[in-house]
């Protein structure tokens, strides 16, 4: 490639960067004086960069977006104070209008009430869309008892979840935590009964062991692993990631953006308060911020290098590790869905995730989970 030809592309990308702040910029205004869906079509461009639509990704026999929504703090006690329930609906439409085409819940987060919302948003557009929930509590009401995936337990929870979902079937239902006292085999086959009936298309585990995970698979097949994974957070590449490369299984990374970490409002010094459920993270931690924050520069450093935020350098970082990776960032907000979806202009050299790698690996990290939990992680 001449070097004409290299400024010219650099070029062309300090433009696409310029137009994605402007429009970042110019949304916020217009997020915040929305009053209705037809304002909120008007308002959104698709798809996210103006570029054609990313290749698609395989999660099993499910083809998603290379980046999905997830839907948790749509719902009250996460990171936000309660957002507007009919402002999630729009933005969850938004979102779909943008490219994306996976969207993921669960029964617990609320609960009921994340998994209401997204049935609400999705029902004009449900066959254009793969609807992921997750089972694996019991409930008293709207508290929380334990977890529960008995059999029987689990076939009761999914018809209140198609009813909330407004659905006849599930297209990825995960385990969400492991039951101590039902083995992974009563389990699967659990799910496997739902799929012959026709209420669930796909298998999906999430937070298990790699043996977990290869039990399962002997019994139902699973389409997706979603485990924590980001640039801090790496125990999936312990051992998860090669396994679910072997089974042909799919990973979908929770918490990508190091739950918000990357944001360029934190520092060393920033605290969360005692409602968010960040105060309880250990690498949030007060102790821990000022060493993690080393890994939150590098992503800023590499976003000034290629012209793109944070955020986009750590959800891109995460496609470019296996083909296989679908990342689901969380958010509430119009402009962030747009830097997110942004993610996927951003492309590495095998040189360039070298050097990063290297990078990565001479920071320490505090707080994150040990090696040997990938063996136990449940
Ligand atoms: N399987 C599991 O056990 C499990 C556990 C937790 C979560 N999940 C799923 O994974 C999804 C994502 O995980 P997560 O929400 O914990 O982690 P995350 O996506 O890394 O972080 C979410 C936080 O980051 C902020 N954020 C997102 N994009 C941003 C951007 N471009 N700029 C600035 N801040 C940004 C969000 O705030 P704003 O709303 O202000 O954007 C929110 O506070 C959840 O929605 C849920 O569906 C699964």
């Amino acid at each position: 490639m001449s070097n004409e030809h290299e400024r010219q592309e650099q070029r062309d990308h300090a433009h696409d960067r310029r137009k994605f702040l402007a429009g970042a910029m110019a949304a916020v205004p217009l997020v915040a004086g929305m009053q209705g869906v037809a304002q909120a079509q008007t308002a959104t461009p698709a798809p996210a960069a103006g570029r054609g639509r990313p290749p698609q990704r395989r999660l099993g026999p499910l083809e998603v977006s290379p980046i999905g929504l997830g839907c948790m703090a749509m719902a009250p006690g996460f990171y936000n104070p309660a957002p507007e329930r009919a402002a999630m609906v729009r933005l969850i439409r938004d979102a779909h209008r943008m490219g994306v085409t996976f969207f993921d819940t669960a029964e617990v987060y609320g609960p009921f009430v994340s998994e209401e919302i997204v049935g609400e948003a999705l029902q004009p557009i449900r066959n254009q869309v793969v609807l992921a929930s997750k089972f694996g509590f019991d409930y008293n009401g709207s508290s929380v008892t334990g977890r529960n995936s008995r059999p029987a337990h689990i076939k009761a929870r999914v018809e209140g979840m198609l009813k909330r979902l407004r659905t006849d079937r599930i297209d990825l239902l995960y385990l969400h935590r492991m039951d101590p006292i039902v083995p992974i085999a009563d389990i699967a086959g659990a799910v496997g009964d739902l799929i012959s009936q026709g209420k669930v298309r796909a298998f999906g585990v999430s937070e298990v062991s790699p043996e977990t995970l290869r039990g399962a698979h002997a019994v139902t097949p699973v389409a997706a692993v979603q485990s924590e994974y980001s640039m801090l957070e790496r125990l999936p590449e312990v051992a998860m990631l090669d396994t679910c490369a072997e089974l042909g299984v799919g990973f979908v990374p929770w918490g990508p953006t190091m739950r918000g970490l990357l944001a360029d409002g934190f520092n060393a010094y920033s605290r969360f308060a005692a409602q968010d459920r960040r105060a309880s993270v250990p690498f949030l931690a007060p102790e821990a911020l000022e060493a993690n924050m080393k890994i939150v520069a590098l992503a800023r450093d590499w976003a000034q290098r290629k012209d793109a935020t944070p955020v986009q350098i750590a959800l891109a970082w995460l496609l470019a590790q296996r083909d296989f990776i679908v990342p689901i960032p969380g958010t509430t907000k119009w402009p962030h869905l747009r830097e997110n979806l942004g993610a996927t202009d951003v492309r590495f050299t095998a040189g360039e995730l070298a050097e990063l790698r290297t990078a990565l690996t001479a920071l320490p990290v505090v707080g994150n989970r040990p090696a040997d939990k990938a063996r136990e992680n449940e």
